[in-house]
């Protein structure tokens, strides 16, 4: 083989993601910064830039040990429990196969429901694994009802669900499940299934309580409202879980809790652990503990309201359709069918250099999702619902542009 002419890049010429160098067909923006306003991955912040940068140290040594402890120890409260959190080098879909096969063995029966994009994977991977999955059918804009858990559960008479599967928060739909109805739900029938709960897109974002609730394993990543790049997976584990893990003949070998349990006892992991996400970790919950989780959630509430203040005032229709199950971590807006959401997304791609969820699965087409989670304060909000609009206008989607001004109002209150 000729050895190749081509210069080696120099990292100057590579393009930076924080200008528009790599993003857009019509080049109009040239300045400012990138607009990441899908729902997760989200914005990192540069402190949690800079605690990434940080040298990568001997993962066998003390210092480590030192990192991971207080990583493992300051984690907890974010999921709202006392037991143990498993952190693997992973995305979230690893997290998922973690929790199943860690509980479950072959031929086991599961509880799941259809509320979206992310919970019809959820159940391909179980199917995928050997489990039997009895999926409720749902029209991705209501959340799981917890009458159908509770029905459900108490026509098994057998008890041969194993567990009940749950997506908090819906991310290709923002619809978020009333968690601790279900819980109640299950308790009535007095049925012994495991919960297990994806909280991918409302961790640290949204309400979230795994040992108030009663969830047995909860599942998350780091990409959305611990605002860190993706690459960390989480399994929170409750007793139940963990004395389930003992008997769970699914086959593992990467994802098995028990030498992971084991290791992290001591600071350390059972392979090579992702240091340098754990450094940005560490600095991802300083930043959750120094504004405090309920303040946290109270500013996606707000934003949130402002959002569906602006969709409802532009006279969109938001596609959650229960007002209890509105999402905190993002908003579907619904098009109708003469119009394209794509479009609207490609447009205020090129013109302002923002971009928006798309439509995933059924309703690719039909919808824009608006992330508003993670690092993210008013005025990113009025920049971003600003872009939506003006989008919405270039796109020839007749709106009332009073929308932003509903939103702006929410905000000022
Ligand atoms: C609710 C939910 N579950 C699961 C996943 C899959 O996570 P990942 O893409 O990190 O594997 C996502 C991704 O966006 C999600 O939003």
């Amino acid at each position: 083989m000729q050895p190749s002419n081509k210069k080696p890049q120099d990292a100057s010429s590579i393009p930076d993601a924080t200008t528009t160098e790599n993003r857009g067909e019509a080049g109009l923006v040239t300045a400012g910064r990138h607009f990441l306003q899908i729902p997760g991955p989200t914005n990192v912040p540069d402190r949690i830039l800079r605690a990434i940068a940080q040298p990568t140290i001997d993962h066998r040594g003390p210092a480590f040990a030192e990192l991971a402890l207080d990583v493992l120890h300051r984690v907890k409260p974010v999921f709202g429990t006392s037991g143990p959190v498993v952190i693997y080098p992973s995305s979230g879909t690893g997290a998922w196969e973690a929790a199943l096969v860690n509980t479950l063995s072959p031929g086991d029966h599961v509880l799941a429901f259809e509320t979206g994009h992310f919970a019809t994977l959820w159940r391909d991977m179980a199917e995928g694994l050997g489990l039997v999955v009895d999926f409720v059918p749902g029209d991705w804009r209501h959340g799981v009802d917890p009458a159908v858990v509770a029905e459900r559960l108490a026509a098994d008479t057998q008890h041969r669900i194993a567990a009940v599967m749950v997506v908090h928060n819906e991310t290709s739909t923002g619809v978020t499940s009333r968690v601790p109805e279900i819980r109640a739900a299950i308790d009535r029938a007095e049925h012994p299934a495991l919960l297990l709960v994806d909280t991918i897109s409302s961790l640290g974002s949204i309400d979230y309580r795994h040992d108030e609730w009663g969830v047995d394993v909860t599942v998350s990543c780091s990409q959305k409202g611990l605002m860190l790049p993706p690459g960390l997976g989480f399994n929170a584990i409750s007793e139940k879980a963990l004395a389930a893990a003992e008997g769970a003949r699914l086959p593992k070998s990467y994802w098995n809790w028990a030498p992971f349990l084991e290791a992290n006892e001591r600071g350390y992991y059972p392979y090579t652990p992702p240091t340098n996400l754990l450094y940005g970790l560490r600095e991802a919950l300083v930043l959750l503990e120094s504004e405090g989780l309920p303040a946290v959630f109270a500013r996606h509430d707000r934003h949130a309201a402002a959002t569906r203040a602006a969709v409802q005032g532009w006279g969109l229709e938001v596609l959650c359709a229960d007002e209890r199950e509105h999402s905190s971590a993002l908003t579907a807006v619904l098009l109708d069918e003469e119009h394209d959401a794509n479009k609207v997304r490609q447009i205020i791609l090129d013109r302002f250099d923002m971009s928006l969820g798309a439509g995933l699965g059924k309703v690719s087409g039909r919808v824009f999702r608006i992330g508003h989670l993670g690092d993210f304060n008013d005025l990113t909000l009025a920049g971003t619902l600003s872009g939506v609009q003006m989008g919405l206008e270039l796109a020839g989607i007749p709106i009332d542009p009073d929308g932003i001004r509903a939103a702006l109002e929410v905000l000022r209150a």
